[in-house]
């Protein structure tokens, strides 16, 4: 889960990275009040920052100085409702303006083939660290971070020596590198991105942006990570699947899929697409795994949320019967029909395999439902089901 700019300024705050203050704003009055709860009546600088989930706010004007209460709230009006690289501004931040001196870049982040973790670390910091990459690789340092030690004080030294800070700030950015470790430990960070870091004109280091990844399967150990979703931004279908614990993808297609196992319904979604080039192109509508002990709540949850989904022309239900015989998903099926009663009323294509197989499409066939139709084979199956979607259409 990717956050907030403001979110990222709390978690850093909490964990006494140094920061400026910051006040989330979604109007131009709250931006007016943020402005003059900052500025405290005193002359100054705020900065009214776009908050969204992309990069480069500042090259697209999300990024504006404000004198006065009065101009911050003129600034939150432009900034507020502008779209950056597809994203709406919905909220801004306003900042405490920094006097910066210099800007510095600092990421810490997950390097999945090295299994361990890798900083990056520069100098010269500031809008255009991508191009800085790619131009000359040799301004921005990277050194391999061990899992096990994370960043100590030593990892922390040779990170700041390999950027080549003067030996005067070497120790005020290591101390404040060491914090950052302390925020991507505890709180199950996968990035952490602090672009700019900067020298203020006073000599203090400062984290100015914040770009946090938190790791989502880590999500058990940290309650209240929960409240920093942007639930308003989820897709509808897949916010009311995740209130009911499924594991719900939204895709584009017509064809709509429930299977067990991960591995069992990606390669569902493959089948189905590959059967739709023959049925005028059609395309699997989600992915949703309802796991190993499919019961019929879930079932009937599974096939609620993709009945509602307007874009499904037809259902393909694909499993393999392990743990939870097939007799039990039959059962599900049947129940899950009953429940949903004239909700479900769209087409589907059952084919059930494994433990127990023929008792389950025993039960099916005495069933006798008239949306269902069941299938031996997967190819079959997703062939069919992609007949029935695009005949629907
Ligand atoms: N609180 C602040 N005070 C002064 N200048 C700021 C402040 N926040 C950002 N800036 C300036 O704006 C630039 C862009 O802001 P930043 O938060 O990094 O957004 P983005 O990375 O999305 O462009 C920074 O490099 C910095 O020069
Ligand atoms: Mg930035």
């Amino acid at each position: 889960m990717d956050l907030f700019e403001y979110q990222a300024r709390d978690i850093f705050e909490k964990h006494g990275v140094p920061v400026l203050g910051g006040v989330v704003a979604t109007t131009t009055e709250e931006a007016r009040a943020g402005a003059e709860q900052l500025l405290g009546g005193q002359p100054g600088v705020v900065v009214v920052k776009a908050q969204v989930k992309v990069g480069g706010r500042g090259k697209a004007g999300g990024v504006k100085l404000a004198r006065s209460a009065d101009e911050a709230a003129e600034k939150a009006d432009e900034i507020l409702g502008m779209d950056i690289k597809g994203h709406t501004v919905h909220r801004v931040m306003i900042a405490a303006g920094a006097k910066i001196a210099t800007e510095f870049y600092f990421s810490l982040l997950l390097d999945r083939a090295e299994r361990r973790y890798l900083a990056m670390c520069s100098v010269e910091g500031g809008m255009e660290i991508e191009q800085l990459a790619v131009e000359r690789p040799e301004a921005l340092a990277k050194v391999a971070v061990d899992p096990r030690t994370g960043i100590d004080q030593a990892k922390a030294d040779e990170i700041v020596a390999a950027a080549g800070f003067t030996p005067e700030l070497a120790p005020k950015v290591a101390a404040v590198l060491q914090t950052l470790w302390t925020v991507y430990k505890s709180e199950d960070a996968t990035l952490v991105e602090v672009n700019p870091l900067v020298l203020t004109e006073d000599g203090e280091i400062v984290a100015l942006d914040g770009k946090v990844t938190l790791d989502e399967n880590a999500g058990f150990r940290h309650p209240d990570h929960e409240a920093l979703e942007d639930s308003a931004a989820a897709d509808p279908l897949e916010a009311r699947a995740k209130e009911k614990d499924l594991n719900y993808v939204k895709l584009d297609g017509s064809v709509g899929i429930i299977g067990n196992g991960a591995g069992l319904v990606m390669s569902t979604l493959d089948v189905v697409a590959y059967a739709g080039e023959q049925h005028g192109g059609v395309k699997p509508a989600n992915f949703l795994d309802i796991g190993g002990g499919a019961s019929a709540e879930i079932m009937a949850a599974g096939l609620d949320i993709i009945l509602t989904d307007p874009q499904v022309k037809s259902v393909f239900v694909n499993v393999f019967g392990g743990i939870t015989a097939c007799d039990a998903v039959a059962n599900g099926i049947v129940a899950a029909l009953e429940i949903l009663g004239d909700e479900a009323s769209k087409p589907l294509v059952v084919r059930l395999d494994g433990n127990n197989v023929l008792e389950g499409r025993a039960i099916l066939a005495a069933a006798g439902h008239p949306l269902v139709t069941l299938a031996e084979t997967m190819d079959g199956g997703a062939d069919k089901a992609a007949e029935l979607a695009h005949a629907a259409a």
